[in-house]
């Protein structure tokens, strides 16, 4: 029996939101294309997301190539450690992930077991595909990231990127300058990833091109309050933090100022981002009770980052789904990438007030290190000015010698300094959001069938915010007039800036149903009352209640309808 995937996913192939890629020349697992409604939808998606972070948060929106040179993924660790374990049947010779064969029977953790232990494990459990055992197959890792070269002569070796957030990081001291040198800030990008998955077979939930929306706020280490805490504070949220999945337990619904309090979550930002990513999966329609947030246990969590959770939405099909990661990345990112490019990635935090220090500082005695220093006197002299003078003499370091300059070749005064401020290396709060996730979860929560007068009706209960078509106007025939009528109140409600179709085929209620059937939130019916009175019907989709209402209010109430500042039943 069809499950609701099943449903779903033959509904978005029929009515054009999303289908496999390529399909005439068979399609190529883990590449989806998304049809006119799909692409609609997932631009609504994204640009629902920019308005939480760049309106809201005040986060500007960057653009990077989805190509990079190798350099950056040396230094982001993706070359050498962004990999799954795989494991071939030595039977059907069919890839697989390791950790998916072993967690399909129920072995606890796998994704975390050495290749060793996998290999083990695998000895004695079927392939997937063929059913033999892995018996004599050993696991090993696959570097997810696709390789390429770029430009013809160089050979040079490029990654399409497997994150967007590495193009934020490599640009930081641009965006410093941007922000004007002022911490916090924050910065965000919308795009393409690519992961070469070895064996996506979960239709959009693991795809090998897939979108992205991440913002990287930098914040001072010292200071992880976000400035805007308040907004969420009372917000409940249903965490499952390391001790309810120790103790097996359900989520615990608490307020994220009281688990940011309690030390569950980091701190402020992370508690930040937890409740702002409950506010908009929400927002784009999934079902609060189907929606939780998961804490990284300590060996699932990337040594580096202090803390992080998963937001995770239920699927019928595929169980909990990470669908947006929250962390805090610490340093770690602009450390690599100040070790392995030698920039600083530094910001200069000026103090509150100027600190004044006495220090003994060196000057050198050009008479006397002239004679012996020669050609090298100079560099020796401003080695000196930065060394620490001892009684024995100051240690310098030339040409990679370390060499110990006596007392009696330098002066010795005490000076003031005064010191402004520091250099901090920022550290960085992540939320990474999926959009393909996200949309088909959306996609999945909203499904629905009822009976309707002995029909079934299939009803998308999409946000309005999201709904790819958010009016159907529908002219009950297509002449006497009734189809102009239309086709200018269609104008009109376009003139609005909202997405409506026309259609004027078949019986009106197969129209409604179609409309139904891809979560149009509102139709609205031009009849033969319309040349007499100038009202038209308008009809809402989860209620199916219609309603007649003066035609010349129509575009601006639909306007309103969908900005949620008035309600249906209000009208
Ligand atoms: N910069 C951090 C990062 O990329 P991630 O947890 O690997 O973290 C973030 O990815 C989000 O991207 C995930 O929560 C998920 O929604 C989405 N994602 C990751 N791999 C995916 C895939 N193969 N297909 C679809 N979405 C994916």
């Amino acid at each position: 029996m069809a499950d609701v995937y099943d449903k779903v996913m033959e509904l978005a192939k029929r009515r054009g939101f999303v289908w496999p890629s390529s399909e005439i020349y068979g399609s190529v697992a883990g590449l989806i294309d998304y049809g006119p409604l799909g692409a609609m939808m997932k631009r609504k998606i994204e640009n629902l997301w920019r308005d939480y972070y760049v309106a809201r948060e005040g986060y500007f929106e960057i653009e990077c190539p989805t190509v990079g040179e190798e350099a950056i993924y040396i230094a982001s660790g993706h070359v050498k450690g962004f990999a799954d374990k795989m494991v071939q049947c030595p039977h059907c010779k069919e890839y697989h992930r390791a950790d998916h064969v072993c967690e399909a029977h129920n072995i606890e953790h796998a994704e975390t077991k050495t290749l060793g232990e996998l290999t083990e494990i695998l000895r004695n459990l079927p392939c997937p595909a063929c059913g033999k055992t892995f018996d004599g197959a050993e696991a090993h890792y696959f570097n997810l990231m696709f390789h390429t070269t770029i430009g013809p002569g160089s050979q040079r070796t490029g990654y399409l990127r497997p994150e967007t957030a590495q193009g934020i990081f490599t640009d930081f001291g641009r965006l410093l300058r941007f922000y004007r040198d002022k911490l916090p800030f924050g910065t965000v990008q919308i795009g393409k990833s690519y992961r070469n998955e070895i064996s996506p077979r979960q239709g959009m939930i693991r795809l090998r091109e897939f979108t992205q929306a991440e913002a990287e706020i930098f914040v001072h280490p010292q200071h992880k309050e976000h400035p805007n805490f308040g907004r969420y504070a009372d917000r409940v949220v249903p965490l499952r933090g390391i001790k309810q999945q120790e103790n097996d337990e359900e989520p615990v619904a608490i307020t994220i100022g009281e688990a940011v309090k309690s030390g569950i979550v980091a701190n402020e930002y992370v508690g930040y981002y937890i409740a702002l990513t409950h506010d908009f999966l929400i927002a784009c329609g999934a079902d609060p009770a189907r929606i939780r947030f998961r804490q990284h246990l300590p060996d699932e969590r990337a040594h580096y980052a202090t803390d992080c959770w998963d937001a995770e939405v239920l699927s019928a099909r595929f169980g909990w789904v990470e669908v947006v990661g929250i962390a805090d990345r610490t340093d770690y990112d602009l450390k690599a990438h100040a070790a392995q490019s030698g920039d600083s990635f530094t910001a200069f935090i000026p103090y509150d007030e100027e600190k004044k220090v006495r220090e003994m500082k060196i000057v050198a005695d050009m008479g006397a290190l002239g004679p012996k220093f020669k050609g090298k006197a100079k560099a020796v002299a401003e080695l000196l000015a930065a060394s620490k003078p001892t009684e024995n003499g100051a240690e310098i370091v030339l040409d990679g010698e370390k060499i110990l300059i006596p007392p009696e070749l330098y002066k010795v005064r005490e000076q003031e300094t005064v010191i402004r401020g520091e250099e901090v290396r920022p550290h960085v709060i992540e939320p990474s959001y999926g959009i393909d996730r996200i949309l088909y979860s959306v996609l999945e929560h909203a499904f629905d069938e009822e009976d309707v007068d002995g029909e079934t009706r299939t009803v998308l209960r999409i946000s309005k915010k999201i709904a790819p078509v958010q009016v159907a106007v529908l002219p009950l025939m297509s002449r006497d007039g009734l189809d102009t009528i239309a086709l200018e109140l269609m104008a009109e409600i376009q003139d609005e800036g909202l997405i409506a179709q026309y259609d004027d085929s078949g019986a009106i209620g197969r129209r409604y149903r179609r409309q139904d059937e891809i979560g149009t939130p509102f139709a609205v019916t031009v009849d033969y009352d319309t040349k007499e009175d100038n009202t038209v019907t308008l009809r809402e989709r989860d209620s199916m209640k219609q309603i007649r209402i003066p035609k010349d209010h129509l575009a601006e109430t639909l306007r309103q309808l969908i900005r949620g500042k008035v309600a249906f039943e209000n009208l």
